[in-house]
């Protein structure tokens, strides 16, 4: 929305988005200025109603630079963001000079209005952003703030720069330059980002130090193949819970950008992994969802998690993601196996943290199970969707199958998560003014 108040103009727009958690991971880039994933991959959007990124941009010629400020405190602006600020610049800056302004506050369409250009006296560079971002989840711990912040900020610049649609397949671009995540977090549903195809692949692994030259076109062409689009929209998802147990909010030791830079240069695992896993992984996924398979489904998400956590460990110097929690959390699921008659899908990211995927009717066992293993006592570390949950789970007993798992494991269970979430699919980024 464009305001005018004396000689102070803004543009301003808000928006909400959400982590993307990836089913089957992305791990190592094919270059790394365009930010070209080696391996596809594919993630469900989380719902911006249990964890959201809240992020306002306002386009104005009140400061002579721009601000921002990220979870209430200053932050610098990296590089990363800077390359994205350019694009605007250089793409839409131009065009959003043509727009109209209105003259006054509450002008209506009578009156004469000038264009945005006409009123900062052709001087388009008075416009500068101030950029508000708040996450309502850790940030930098392996949740995927970063995917979720880039896609607000992706979003909200091609608002306030009223970007034409002839650039709709760009917004999976830039955030793609901001954070690789961020290119499925623009979409809600089940989002599958292309990764570049295996003859590239193939080059590259065969050549000396893994470089290979491409021409710049070659280049754009990838960049234009390797973006995100949405496979499955969140009504899909209708039967099915998550939870994210998250075990402490602190900042990881290895950031994904060096610790998936190691690998690609030292693991042979991510190679395999890239030329002949992951896009079987992602067609089983696909069609286990369309299938509504949630057996097939957990059992595909797990494979493809422990795979990334092999190829950290296959990395030299070796990365680990995974804790004791994370550990503790992997056997009990799958101790749960053998009691239940259905399987609940988990998954981990570059951080400790568990996401677990549960069809509806087995969401109050589940998390009872977990509360109750986990030595879970304090009913402030569940958001309030999840202690709802849990109070409707303590109404009835756990099956006897169930109570026997959860004697026979909390002993050997250490750890406590210090969060639990429970969410749904989401629709994607929302509009909020
Ligand atoms: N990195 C982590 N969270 C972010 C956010 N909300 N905006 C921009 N960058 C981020």
């Amino acid at each position: 929305m464009i305001t005018v108040k004396g000689d102070i103009l803004k543009i301003k727009t808000t928006y909400e988005t959400s982590p993307n958690i990836a089913l089957v991971k992305y791990w190592g880039k094919f270059d790394e200025e365009y930010i070209l994933p080696l391996n596809s991959s594919t993630g469900i959007t989380l719902s911006t109603e249990d964890l959201q990124t809240r992020t306002t941009i306002t386009l104005t010629n009140k400061y002579k630079e721009i601000k921002f400020l990220l979870n209430g405190e200053p932050h610098p602006v990296s590089g990363r963001l800077k390359k994205i600020l350019k694009f605007f610049e250089e793409k839409a800056l131009a065009a959003l000079g043509e727009e109209l302004v209105p003259l006054q506050e509450g002008d209506n369409q009578e009156t004469k209005r000038k264009t945005l250009k006409e009123f900062l006296n052709g001087d388009l560079s008075q416009l500068k952003l101030k950029i508000k971002s708040v996450n309502s989840f850790p940030t930098a711990s392996g949740l995927a703030s970063s995917a979720s912040g880039l896609a607000a900020l992706s979003v909200c610049l091609f608002d306030v720069y009223h970007m034409k649609e002839e650039y709709e397949f760009q917004r999976s671009v830039i955030a793609r330059l901001g954070s690789g995540s961020a290119s499925r977090s623009i979409y809600g549903g089940l989002v599958e980002w292309t990764g570049v195809p295996h003859q590239y692949l193939q080059k590259k692994f065969e050549s000396k130090n893994n470089e290979i030259q491409l021409s710049e076109q070659e280049y754009e062409q990838l960049s234009k193949l390797c973006i995100a689009k949405q496979t499955h929209n969140e009504s899909f998802f209708e039967d099915l819970d998550i939870f994210v147990v998250a075990y402490s909010f602190e900042s990881k030791e290895v950031p994904s950008t060096s610790g998936m830079l190691q690998s690609t240069q030292t693991s042979e695992l991510l190679k395999y992994r890239a030329l002949n896993t992951a896009h079987v992984h992602i067609a089983g996924v696909k069609q286990a969802i369309e299938q509504k398979n949630y057996n097939e489904l957990a059992r595909l998400v797990r494979l493809d998690s422990n795979q990334f956590h092999a190829v950290c460990l296959d990395t030299t110097p070796p990365i680990f993601y995974l804790n004791d929690f994370s550990k503790n959390m992997i056997n009990f699921i799958h101790q749960l196996d053998s009691a239940l008659e259905y399987h609940v899908a988990y998954t981990f990211d570059a951080g400790p943290h568990a996401v677990l995927l549960v069809h509806k009717n087995h969401t109050n066992q589940v998390l009872r199970a977990i509360y109750e293993a986990f030595s879970i006592t304090d009913m402030n570390s569940l958001s309030s969707r999840a202690q709802q949950t849990l109070k409707q789970a303590m109404e009835s007993e756990l099956p006897e199958s169930i109570q026997k798992i959860i004697q026979t494991n909390k002993p050997k269970i250490t750890t406590t998560p210090s969060y639990i979430i429970h969410t749904k699919v989401g629709k994607g980024p929302t509009k909020i003014c």
